[in-house]
């Protein structure tokens, strides 16, 4: 099975989707609905000295406003790795400021546009303390991660004695680069709607991670999780932002409880930039040594990156840059930067896309030290095994992505010498080519399957859809089992009350949910071939086989582990615990690689940078949607694009917090900023699953933004280490 090619299907919820009809928290709009909003602090550290919410509470159409006076019962969530919130913290259960933009009142009334108004009318008064905003901030407080409490679960990847091959290296690149704040800007907006019937708390919230929500829900609330249910069945975009436990989410509970009604607290996009997840800033320092033929001898990568002062977010940029090549040696090292800002997040390729833009530059870099084709001394350097852990990769395609992405782009036309490529009008022409790298990892789940005789088939099992086709991919794979087309099959997910979710992210969930729905389709094929006289299935349809026996309806329940996973996994993803298993597994090592070929023009003037032509080839193993999996690919190119040449979070060290907190002031790529978009798959089965499947999403962000910056060095012969590289930059 594993050896041929998924069929090209449409997106089995297309149809609702172009038409409107799924529901997002957000679209609740029953009459009775409260809603609720948010006054916040405009100080970035200390506390709320006094608060006064008498002309808020005086206001027209206000319910309920609440400070951290009434919600000191709440408590902290614990942060994502080894708790469930996107930090451990919780505004409003004490008057501490910890960030500018947080929390101090929460106003109930009777529309949007009232609780908005309300909230404005809150006045307090700080005692403020001294803040450090940025990474930049003098005396700001540098720890090395392994001294951490996330020394005793990350490690930072050594091989050999890298310090002493790249000091005698003949050829060496010493550079440094930045990578900055950006945020995560998904349409849809962080958004709860909560209602109580009983003691039964359900929420309706877009989230990658409804187990996690409940769980974390539960603790802050100091209720059994068992009287809470979180439903989301769409995501109106993710990225990493809508992870785990929001900030907002106890506060529409507690609201809706003593409003005695449900209640919508959707938070504004300018709050979300102070009160969700972003992407830390990173500083990278990186030195390659290199023999005359261009054999890689060592590499060092040195990160320090920012993390909020109550929680230590993980590094784990090196992990990723570590596995680009077969170096000779290699050296890691993560520290973190404590900052006064809310915890940063996993942003999509979170580690992965700032690693690759420092070692991919770098290794452009080299290319012209040395004198080679930047393709061939990639090529040069490709190995099967991994440098760090000497054990094999699962599959590793870098050389046919490279190879066919060259071919697709055309690469051999390529004049190296800087600056050599001009359009008719003037513009210089640069061609770039980076590689990107992210680990493979998956989730055990626990899936539900039915089969109706009446030929419907039902399967319930935890994933998210946040857009990127996870209910197709498990029709998909559910239906090539069973012998059923796609459309028969009704995917269930995002659901605690249909079966235990867990998170959505890492780039995991194709692998994790096609794992999860053979592992059903097989233990209902077993069910059914009982039914039958002679134990066989194949060919037959499962509808049939019912009817011959007589049967309305047939269930499975099926737990299926991830490579290397014990059966205690099944209890973390009842209690809503994040459990990833890889990139290290036991005797192997799982990355999936993409290969990315950037044409920029240089406009002779005004020095406009523009992408005219990307070709993107990824090795994801298996590709079982074809249409969803391209998708993936053009949205990390785009966002590759924004994280080359647009985004970043400006923050005024005076002031803290972010500035450009809206869609006009922080710049993404619009259409206009887009060219073609060539993606191909090398599509060759993993050997890890049965399925063949590796990860997708987030490689694709990886390498575009070195792919940008080496495509820009060789249109105008400048080096740019600091992203995003902007006009000014080149002028
Ligand atoms: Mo993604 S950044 O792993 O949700």
């Amino acid at each position: 099975m594993a050896d041929t090619h998924f069929p090209d299907i449409p997106r089995v919820d297309a149809r609702e989707k172009v038409c409107g009809a799924p529901i997002f928290a957000t679209d609740d709009a029953r009459p009775d609905l409260l809603h609720a909003a948010l006054a916040v602090s405009p100080i970035p550290r200390g506390r709320v000295l006094t608060i006064d919410t008498r002309a808020a509470q005086a206001s027209l159409g206000v319910r309920l406003v609440f400070t951290h006076d009434d919600l000191a019962d709440l408590q902290l969530p614990g942060f994502l790795l080894g708790g469930y919130g996107f930090q451990n913290f919780q505004p409003l259960r004490s008057p501490d400021i910890a960030y500018r933009g947080q929390p101090i009142a929460l106003v109930v009334a009777d529309s949007f546009e009232a609780a908005t108004e309300a909230a404005a009318l809150i006045q307090a008064t700080y005692v403020e303390d001294p803040f450090w905003p940025t990474i930049n901030s003098p005396n700001v407080e540098i720890i090395n991660q392994t001294d951490t409490p996330l020394g005793t679960i990350l490690t930072e990847p050594v091989a050999g004695d890298a310090d002493a091959a790249f000091a005698t290296a003949p050829v060496k690149i010493d550079i440094e680069l930045t990578c900055p704040t950006q945020h995560q800007n998904p349409i849809e907006l962080v958004a709860t709607v909560a209602e109580w019937k009983g003691n039964k708390l359900i929420v309706h919230e877009g989230t990658q991670n409804a187990e996690g929500v409940r769980h974390g829900l539960a603790r802050v609330l100091g209720i059994p999780a068992a009287q809470v249910e979180v439903i989301s069945p769409f995501v109106g975009g993710g990225f990493g932002q809508k992870n785990s436990y929001q900030m907002q989410t106890a506060l529409a509970a507690a609201a809706a409880r003593r409003a005695g009604a449900p209640v919508k607290l959707v938070v504004p996009r300018a709050q979300l930039f102070q009160d969700a997840s972003f992407r830390p800033t990173s500083r990278h320092h990186v030195q390659i040594g290199a023999d005359t033929s261009g054999k890689l001898l060592a590499a060092i990568h040195e990160v320090d990156a920012q993390t909020s002062r109550h929680d230590f977010f993980p590094g784990e940029y090196t992990a990723t840059s570590s596995r680009l090549y077969g170096w000779g040696a290699f050296r890691g090292r993560e520290r973190l930067v404590r900052t006064d800002t809310q915890t940063p997040g996993f942003m999509r390729a979170p580690f992965e896309h700032p690693a690759c833009f420092a070692m991919e530059t770098a290794i452009d870099e080299l290319a012209y030290a040395l004198g080679q084709d930047p393709v061939e001394l990639r090529l040069a350097n490709d190995t099967s095994v991994d440098a760090i852990t000497k054990r094999p990769f699962t599959s590793r395609y870098a050389g046919a992505c490279l190879r066919r992405g060259a071919e697709r782009f055309g690469w051999r036309a390529r004049n190296a010498e800087p600056q050599s490529m001009r359009d008719a009008d003037g513009a210089h022409i640069g061609w770039g080519v980076a590689l990107g790298a992210y680990p493979g990892m998956m989730i055990s789940s626990i899936v539900k399957l039915a089969v109706t005789r009446d030929g419907s088939v039902e399967i319930a099992t935890g994933a998210h859809e946040m857009g990127q086709g996870m209910r197709t991919v498990i029709a998909a794979t559910t239906a090539r089992k069973l012998g059923v087309t796609p459309g028969s099959v009704t995917v269930t997910i995002g659901d605690t009350r249909a079966a235990p979710q867990q998170l959505t992210a890492g780039s995991w969930g194709a692998s994790s949910a096609v794992l999860a729905a053979e592992a059903a389709a097989d233990a209902m094929r077993e069910a059914l071939a009982k039914l039958t006289t002679d134990g066989v299935v194949d060919g037959r349809s499962p509808f049939e086989i019912l009817k011959a026996a007589g049967r309305d309806c047939l269930e499975v329940e099926t737990m299926a582990k991830a490579p290397g996973q014990s059966a205690k996994v099944f209890d973390q993803i009842r209690s809503g615990m994040m459990s990833r298993a890889g990139p290290v597994f036991e005797d192997c090592v799982s990355f999936s690689f993409i290969a990315h070929f950037v044409e920029v023009r240089v406009e002779p003037r005004l020095r406009r940078i523009r992408v005219p032509r990307v070709v993107s080839v990824a090795d994801c193993g298996r590709v079982i949607s074809p249409r969803t999996a391209a998708s993936q690919v053009r949205g990390g190119v785009v966002w590759g694009i924004g994280a080359a040449l647009r985004e970043a979070s400006e923050t005024d060290p005076r002031y803290g917090g972010f500035l450009n907190t809206d869609l006009a002031e922080y710049v993404i790529p619009v259409n206009a900023d887009i060219g073609s978009i060539d993606v191909d798959f090398v599509d060759e089965p993993d050997s890890l699953l049965e399925s063949g499947v590796k990860s997708l999403g987030e490689v694709s962000l990886c390498g575009v933004a070195p792919a940008i910056g080496n495509a820009v060095f060789h249109a105008t012969g400048r080096r740019l280490r600091d992203l995003p590289i902007r006009i000014e930059h080149i002028l």
